[in-house]
Formats: structure tokens, sequence, C-alpha cells
């Protein structure tokens, strides 16, 4: 596939994301307040799409219904982007630009940022159940309602960033590089490992290949959030859509400040070969999930 092919079909499937998640977002009339208004503002500010966009892919690609698993694409988004939106709040990351547009709590304030982070997780989960009620409660759709619930969860990318958290104040990691990926494979490669295995679910593929599919989840989770951290100290606000040297106004301890910049890319490297190799024993054509693998080591934003 070249480089141009690939770049379309990524287009054209990021834009089948986006069209999903404003199909399933909650309606901003009939409420009096704001609550549906922020979350909608959080949500439409923009975004890669990646996990949504990952989720349809890997349905297709196993032989699924795709519309079937709409609904779980879009719930996807909306935890990862109630994520954000805490993540960016003062007490956490402290961060006021997120997808080139001020954060929730500065656009909004911020005790309607964290109510808007909590309802986008619990909107996440209503529309869960309408897709497994559209699905007739089929199996397939369970599990990956289950994988889902658990990949973001205390075992997940909520537990990834409460170490997150415990290791800024200096109770949870003493300069172990091993500690910051036990930090890293859930703060954010347990949402790409859902992204994946859920879409196989959904298609009811089989156990190994959702196994393979956690594998490559992980090894993408890892390389995206060690290629984030080199993108905080060599990117700039513009391109990236938010602040640069964040962590280093943090004071955070990841891949960049521990292993330098060279070890740091290496190390994304290593991940991206090692997601490359287990691509490679799916039993379904794989050629645009590689395509966007060696793309994400390389991106800009
Ligand atoms: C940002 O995720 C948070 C990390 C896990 C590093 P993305 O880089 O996927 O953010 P958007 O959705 O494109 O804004
Ligand atoms: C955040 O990691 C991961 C999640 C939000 C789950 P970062 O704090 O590095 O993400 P950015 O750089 O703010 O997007
Ligand atoms: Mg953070
Ligand atoms: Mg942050
Ligand atoms: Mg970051």
């Amino acid at each position: 596939m070249s480089f141009t092919d690939f770049k379309t079909e990524l287009r054209e499937r990021t834009d089948k994301a986006e069209s999903v998640i404003k199909k399933w977002l909650p309606e901003n009339k009939g409420y009096p307040g704001i609550m549906p208004e922020t979350m909608r503002y959080s949500v439409l500010a923009g975004g890669k799409r990646l996990r949504p966009l990952m989720l349809l892919y890997i349905c297709e690609a196993a032989g699924g219904d795709i519309s079937a698993a709409e609904p779980f694409a879009a719930a996807m988004e909306f935890i990862h982007t109630s994520s954000l939106v805490h993540d960016d709040l003062p007490a956490i990351d402290n961060d006021d630009l997120r997808r080139g547009k001020p954060t929730t709590h500065a656009a909004y304030g911020e005790s309607a940022a964290i109510l808007a982070g909590d309802a986008l997780l619990n909107y996440a989960y209503e529309v869960i159940i309408k897709g497994i009620k559209m699905a007739g409660y089929q199996t397939g759709a369970v599990k990956a309602a289950e994988v889902i619930a658990e990949k973001s969860g205390v075992y997940g990318m909520l537990g990834g960033q409460g170490l997150d958290v415990e290791t800024d104040k200096g109770t949870f990691f003493q300069d172990d590089i091993g500690k910051l990926d036990y930090t890293y494979e859930r703060k954010t490669a347990a949402l790409i490992e859902a992204s994946l295995m859920a879409g196989a679910c959904l298609a009811g593929a089989d156990e190994r290949t959702v196994s393979v599919l956690e594998k490559i989840g992980h090894d993408i989770g890892m390389a995206f959030q060690i290629e984030d951290d080199i993108l905080d100290v060599t990117s700039d606000q513009e391109t990236l859509g938010k602040p640069v040297l964040s962590d280093v106004k943090n004071n955070k301890k990841t891949y960049v400040s521990l292993m330098s910049l060279e070890g740091a890319r290496q190390k994304a490297q290593e991940y991206t070969g090692s997601a490359i190799k287990e691509a490679g024993k799916l039993p379904f054509d794989s050629t645009f999930l590689i395509g966007l693998i060696n793309y994400l080591v390389s991106r800009r934003s």
C-alpha cells in the first residue's frame, strides 16, 4: 500500500468515525443547563479519533457488521475524551489548551468540566447498553462491553491515571522504568487494546485473535505514549493543539526525562516493530493496521 493510498484510507476512516461520534452524542436540547453543551464541546473540539477508527476497522476486517459496532466506537471516544477533560484539570496536569481549543475547564469552569467528564464516562455506558440491545444481546456485544469496561477502570486507564498522579507526588515511582511502563500500559495502552479487542469481539473473532490484538494494542499504546512524551519536548503548540513542555512544567517522569530523547525514540521504534510483527499473525488482511502503526510513530500531533 502506497503512503498516498494509506492517507486516503485514513481520511475516509477518520471521517466515518467522526460521523459515528456525532450521531451518538447527547443532544443539546430539552435540558436547561450547560451539561450536554459542555460534553459536546469537549468531544467536538477535534482529535484524531484513533480509538473509534480502530474499533470500526478491526470489526470490518474481521468480517463483522460495522453498523452494530457504531455505538461501541462512539463510546470509546466518549471515554477517551472524559479522560482528557479530567487530565487537563488544574488538579492534574493543569493545561489550558486541548485539540487546538481552550480546555473544557478553561471554557466552562472547573466544576462544569469535572461533571462533564463524569457525564461523558457514564454516557459511554448508556450508549454501549443501547448497542448491546441493538445486537440482540449477542455474546460478542456483551464481550465487547466487558473488555471496554475493564480496560477503562481501576485496572485499566483510570488506574493508570491514578498511578500517574501518585508518581507526581513521589509515592509510587522511584526512577524505575518498570513502574513507568506499568503506568503507561494502563493510562494509554489500555484504551487502545480495548478498541482493537472490542472490534474483534463484535465480529465474533476467536480468543486467539482477540489476544493477538491485545498484544498489538499494548505495543501501539506504549509507542504512542512514548511518542507523546517526545512531542511534548520537540513539537510546538500550533502543530500539537495542546501546550508543549507540559511534562517539563509538571516535573513529570517520562521516557524522555528518564532515557533521553534518543533512548525514547529507540524504545518507540522497538514497540512499533513488535506491533507490526504481531499484526502479521492476524487471520485477516492487516495492511491498513500496519500502515497505521507506522504512521503513528512518525506522527506530528
Ligand atoms: C492524547 O491522546 C492522550 C494520550 C493518551 C497521549 P490522543 O493523541 O489520541 O488525543 P486526540 O484524541 O487526538 O486529541
Ligand atoms: C494522558 O497522558 C493519558 C490519558 C489522558 C489517559 P498525558 O497527560 O501525557 O496526555 P496529554 O499529553 O495531556 O494529552
Ligand atoms: Mg496526564
Ligand atoms: Mg496531560
Ligand atoms: Mg502528554
